[in-house]
């Protein structure tokens, strides 16, 4: 009975309210950027407690929107980003988009967050800002992280990409520094499908961001930012002279807007978020506890009591001197129906597209160490105790098997 029981990897809900609003979003043929957006994004702000939220198209663009505001406030291009040298690739990918340079910093294997301990040799002149991401939930050390920045003039922006749900000394991650960006991409807590959003609470970084995903536009009516009055631009003449300033652009934009369809699937995870959350909390808080039993061969994170990691996936790293290869463990749960991910990359030193960087193998030990040794496993709102008491079993057997050889 065991063998027929499946762990996918990610999931989505569709909520009922989601479904009426593509439908009447679909009749009314008012599909672009419109007033769902703007509902879905004053929701989850609110979820938040942030004053705004900015959506765009995909968690990428948020890390990329977020970094551009940047220039509005004296940054040039070719400044220096300091980010983890361990993230999702995207991590290091927006901080290039955006024109600035990435400078990485090796992270602390246990926690797998950027090593505080290290962030202030990396700054130099052209510093203009400290990237940490709050990899698998797990809050990076914000209180070190936003004193470093005050001390040396830097913003900081938080890829919370994966972290919906965390908590940081009672804050909610994405709230504490200058800015936060969100992915809403299938696999995280709250989804559009395909989908990202900035909080902040600078109401002139949330006008910038406004702007900056429709291309750099001037105008800040309705119509041309958000798209939810009907008929043309309520500022078209309001220009300097009075000039229509609809194809005026202030900044180098993007083409960067959330849909309705988008906007109506998040407005009905919004309204299921405590029920996911719980669900996703429930798998990991389980999971984070019997999986202590594998210590010597296997490790995860751990919730310290200042905080609460956001359920977004389980990592597993394989302990130094492990008898067996990940290759190895991964094609043993596969085989069992478990889907499995690495956990990542040291993107200076084992991502190609950042070789230009000059940065060589070593360079970044403990992000090295988890991108050979970690792997990632969902524990989504379908999977219940069963599917958690599964792989813990195929764990077990996987270990006393290798143990037997
Ligand atoms: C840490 C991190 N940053 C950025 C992103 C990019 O998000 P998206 O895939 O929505 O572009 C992801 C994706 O999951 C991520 O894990």
């Amino acid at each position: 009975m065991a063998e027929k029981i499946r762990l996918p990897f990610g999931t989505i809900s569709i909520p009922e309210r989601s479904k009426t609003i593509i439908i009447e979003v679909l009749e009314s043929k008012r599909v672009s950027n419109g007033k769902y957006v703007r509902e879905f994004e004053k929701g989850f702000a609110a979820l938040l407690g942030v004053q705004e939220a900015v959506a765009v198209s995909s968690g990428t663009d948020a890390d990329v929107l977020a970094l551009s505001v940047l220039y509005d406030i004296g940054a040039r291009r070719g400044d220096e980003v300091i980010v983890p040298a361990l993230s999702f690739v995207a991590t290091g990918n927006a901080v290039l988009h955006a024109g600035f340079t990435p400078v990485f910093v090796d992270i602390d294997r246990k926690t797998l967050n950027i090593d505080p301990g290290k962030i202030e040799k990396a700054i130099t002149e052209k510093t203009v800002a400290i990237m940490p991401v709050h990899l698998m939930g797990k809050p990076a050390e914000m209180d070190t992280i936003t004193h470093i920045a005050k001390k040396n003039g830097l913003s900081v922006i938080e890829d919370a990409a994966e972290a919906h749900g965390a908590l940081y000394k009672g804050k909610n991650v994405g709230t504490i520094g200058d800015m936060g960006a969100f992915s809403l991409y299938i696999a995280h807590i709250i989804t559009t499908i395909e989908g990202g959003i900035v909080t902040t609470n600078n109401s002139d970084f949330a006008e910038i961001l406004r702007s900056l995903r429709s291309h750099g536009r001037a105008c800040k009516c309705e119509q041309c930012v958000l798209n939810i009055t009907s008929g043309y631009c309520a500022r078209r003449f309001q220009g300097k002279d009075g000039e229509d300033i609809r194809f005026t652009f202030e900044r180098v934009g993007y083409s960067s807007k959330m849909n309705e369809l988008e906007a109506a699937v998040g407005i009905g995870n919004l309204d299921e978020y405590h029920t996911i959350l719980e669900k996703r909390r429930n798998n990991l808080m389980y999971l984070l506890d019997k999986f202590k039993k594998f210590g010597s061969y296997l490790e995860s994170i751990h919730e310290e009591s200042f905080e609460r990691i956001g359920p977004h996936a389980f990592p597993v790293i394989i302990q130094e001197g492990a008898h067996f290869t990940r290759n190895q463990l991964v094609n043993f749960l596969e085989n069992r129906g478990i889907d499995t991910r690495n956990l990542f990359s040291s993107m200076p030193t084992q991502c190609n597209g950042f070789r230009f960087l000059g940065y060589k193998t070593g360079d970044f030990p403990n992000a090295e160490y988890i991108g050979n040794n970690g792997l990632h496993i969902g524990i989504h709102q379908d999977l219940g105790k069963e599917h958690i008491e599964y792989f813990l079993d195929v764990v077990e057997d996987f270990l006393s098997q290798k143990a037997g050889k």
